[in-house]
């Protein structure tokens, strides 16, 4: 399996190109099952996740083709569905599957999805997307781990009210809604920066959405969708762990292509650190070359509060801040992973419960360590920067998931880091 090793201590300097959001781009390659016509989509990233759900889209009968010489081009084509199965296979690698059930549902009355599992951040049941389903006139069975979900008159419009924020509920009601008959309406949805990024895709291709990035979201059904081209927003996460690693590493780097209104709480946040961040005009520039960083606390929440997918990026940095800071994850129940691997790194961590008080020490210290998921493997590479020594992050494969270029990027601005088999 492939490592990356890391030789730190080195301040980054220099200029990043943000990839697109892999989480904005997963739901907008589902919605190409709702409709027969092509679904034009730039600035797709290239990702692991992506490839998967790919497969996943040809398996049903998505004709998936890219432009020669347009990298991140990608046109996914279903002029009939060939399955409406989403196999466990696919679904045990890659949860964002399950967003092939609103939109197969939609369209061919009927779909098969492997229930995903259990998954190294928590238990992340799809209960909120079948009771959501359900509401809109589906039967729901479970049979040998899948769930098999039918329509025979098709989906009706409904009021929903989902019990806990869900950004895939919030978008697997969202597509289903758009074919069904009269009127839907979903409250306490996701904001999420992707879900207005997959509101827009929709109604591009002739859907009637209001209300998106709000709690209240109405979807007015039609009869059929059509083709539409659509560019994928930037990559939020991306960002703001290269704002981190700029941090970690008492560097300086430009982040073309971010924007800061994607953040929501964690550009406060992340300023309160003592980070530097100023928008330009294709991005953002953050500095953080004058001095040490301050501890401040922070807690997950739903947009546009802090990302949960930031939170153990936001370890480490801390881990190297003046002071201590109460990091609270309040979304997953198993999302401090990383904890044991930075205290083998000399961080000084306590977990109690949800939350872990992160004491700052003077200077991380290179080791080998692995994560078991995206974001506890990045962190520890943002650990590894700043760390005296050498560090190897094993599991790189995680990191493949959700990082286009990650190594390249980080090189181009001076780290030292290689990825060996
Ligand atoms: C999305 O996952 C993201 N994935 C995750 O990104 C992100 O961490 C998460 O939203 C929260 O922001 C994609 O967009 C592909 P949820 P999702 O449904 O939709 C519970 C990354 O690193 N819940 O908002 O699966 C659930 O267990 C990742 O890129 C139910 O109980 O997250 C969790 O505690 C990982 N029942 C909470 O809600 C349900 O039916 C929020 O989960 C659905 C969710």
């Amino acid at each position: 399996m492939d490592k990356i090793v890391i030789e730190g201590g080195r301040p980054l300097d220099g200029r990043i190109e943000v990839s697109a959001a892999k989480n904005a781009a997963l739901p907008v390659m589902a919605a190409a099952l709702l409709t027969a016509e092509p679904l034009d989509l730039d600035n797709v990233p290239d990702l692991a996740d992506i490839s998967s759900m790919r497969r996943l889209l040809q398996l049903l009968g998505v004709d998936v083709t890219h432009k020669a010489g347009e990298p991140g081009h990608m046109v996914l084509h279903c002029r009939e569905l060939l399955s409406t199965t989403a196999p466990y296979d696919l679904v045990r690698k890659m949860r964002a599957s399950v967003l092939a059930l609103g939109p197969l549902l939609a369209r061919a009355g009927e779909a098969w999805v492997s229930l995903p599992g259990g998954c190294a951040i928590g238990t992340r049941p799809i209960d909120i997307h079948l009771a959501g389903l359900e509401a809109m006139g589906a039967k729901i069975d479970l049979d040998a781990g899948y769930v098999h979900a039918t329509t025979p008159r098709g989906l009706t419009g409904a009021e929903y009210l989902m019990p806990q924020v869900s950004v895939g509920a919030t978008e697997n009601l969202m597509m289903a809604a758009t074919l069904a008959r009269g009127t839907t309406v979903l409250h306490n949805c996701a904001r999420e920066p992707e879900i207005v990024d997959l509101a827009d895709c929709l109604n591009a291709m002739g859907a009637r959405i209001a209300g998106a990035g709000t709690a209240h979201v109405t979807i007015e059904g039609v009869e059929a969708l059509q083709g539409a081209r659509h560019r994928v927003i930037p990559d939020r996460i991306e960002t703001g762990t290269y704002v981190m690693a700029a941090g970690i590493s008492r560097g300086r780097i430009e982040l073309a292509g971010a924007d800061t209104r994607l953040f929501g709480d964690a550009l406060g946040r992340l300023r309160a650190t003592g980070l530097v961040i100023d928008e330009t005009e294709d991005g953002l520039v953050v500095d953080g070359r004058e001095r040490r960083l301050d501890g401040v606390d922070v807690m997950t929440q739903p947009f546009p509060g802090f990302a949960t997918d930031l939170q153990a990026q936001f370890m480490a940095l801390m881990c190297v801040a003046d002071g201590a800071a109460m990091i609270t994850e309040t979304i997953f129940e198993n999302r401090f992973m990383h904890v044991p691997e930075l205290l083998r790194m000399g961080a000084r961590i306590n977990v109690q419960g949800s939350s872990a008080l992160v004491r700052g020490v003077e200077g991380l210290k290179g080791a080998p360590v692995m994560a078991t998921d995206l974001r506890a493997s990045v962190s520890l590479v943002l650990a590894g920067l700043a760390a005296e020594g050498t560090t190897e992050v094993n599991r790189v494969y995680h990191l493949d998931r959700g990082y286009a270029g990650l190594e390249s990027k980080l090189r181009t601005c001076g780290a030292r880091l290689e990825r060996v088999a």
